[in-house]
């Protein structure tokens, strides 16, 4: 049975709200095919993108899952043409200005991971706002990768750990996977446990390589402006189907 969208406020009957994953990270992949389907500009699948993320986490937040990660823009992703660039810039600054109230009353906390020093100024400038205002808010952890790649990730958290080395302050034999995860940018908010991904390529692009070694993933052909709360619980649902065994028998 497809439940209707307006039904969808509470965590669908058919989920089982014990076993929901805790932490959802997501690749927000097909703008662009969705404006070219509708015959619009790319920039126009941005900014449908961005409903369809205030409305995951609103979902989220209503459905009970305590964090979420997303894809917004990858350290490759400056190959694209300098205009769409400083369209997602611009986007991703005024969005932060406009939600920054609406995250503090609804209680989330943001943070932003990723090679941040190379963004425009203003932006960084959003960004340290908004991560030191919601700082202390104890809703949904909604961590945004900007300016993010998982291999360059791991190679920051090699350099700073063999700085300590150096350093004298550590021995080699004391790095291990805790030691390391430490060291990555999603220390504070652990591995998702199910990773979607829309528009229904098959691979990671890059993202969080470390963290996604045991979650679960859920690739649909469904192009991310159109990713409503049907969609979701669709990945929940074949999520709550799965056993987790994390290489065990
Ligand atoms: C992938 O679609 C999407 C992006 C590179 C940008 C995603 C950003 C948003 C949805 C806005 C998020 C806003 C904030 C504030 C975090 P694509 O352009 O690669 O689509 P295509 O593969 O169809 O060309």
């Amino acid at each position: 049975m497809i439940t209707k969208p307006s039904a969808l406020q509470q965590l669908p009957a058919d989920l089982d709200g014990e076993r929901l994953p805790k932490h959802v990270a997501v690749i927000m992949d097909g703008n662009g095919r969705w404006a070219k389907l509708h015959g619009m500009p790319r920039f126009m699948g941005h900014r449908r993108g961005v409903d369809t993320l205030k409305d995951l986490l609103r979902c989220c937040r209503d459905w009970g899952i305590q964090a979420l990660t997303v894809y917004a823009f990858s350290s490759e992703n400056w190959g694209r043409p300098l205009e769409e660039v400083n369209f997602l810039m611009t986007l991703f600054e005024r969005v932060l200005r406009q939600e920054l109230q609406e995250m503090m009353e609804e209680n989330v906390r943001i943070n932003f991971v990723g090679n941040l020093e190379s963004l425009p100024k203003s932006l960084q400038e959003e960004i340290r706002r908004s991560v030191e205002n919601t700082r202390n808010n104890k809703g949904i952890h909604f961590t945004i990768a900007t300016n993010y790649g998982g291999r360059q990730e791991i190679v920051q958290a090699c350099r700073a750990i063999a700085e300590q080395v150096q350093q004298g302050l550590l021995q080699p034999q004391q790095i291990d996977e805790a030691l390391f995860e430490r060291h990555l940018y999603t220390s504070d908010v652990g591995d998702p446990d199910l990773l979607i991904r829309t528009s229904g390529e098959m691979r990671l692009s890059n993202f969080l390589l470390w963290q996604v070694a045991y979650s679960e993933l859920y690739v649909t052909e469904t192009l991310w402006p159109d990713f409503n709360r049907e969609e979701f619980h669709y990945a929940l649902r074949s999520y709550q189907k799965r056993e987790r065994r994390f290489g065990k028998v």
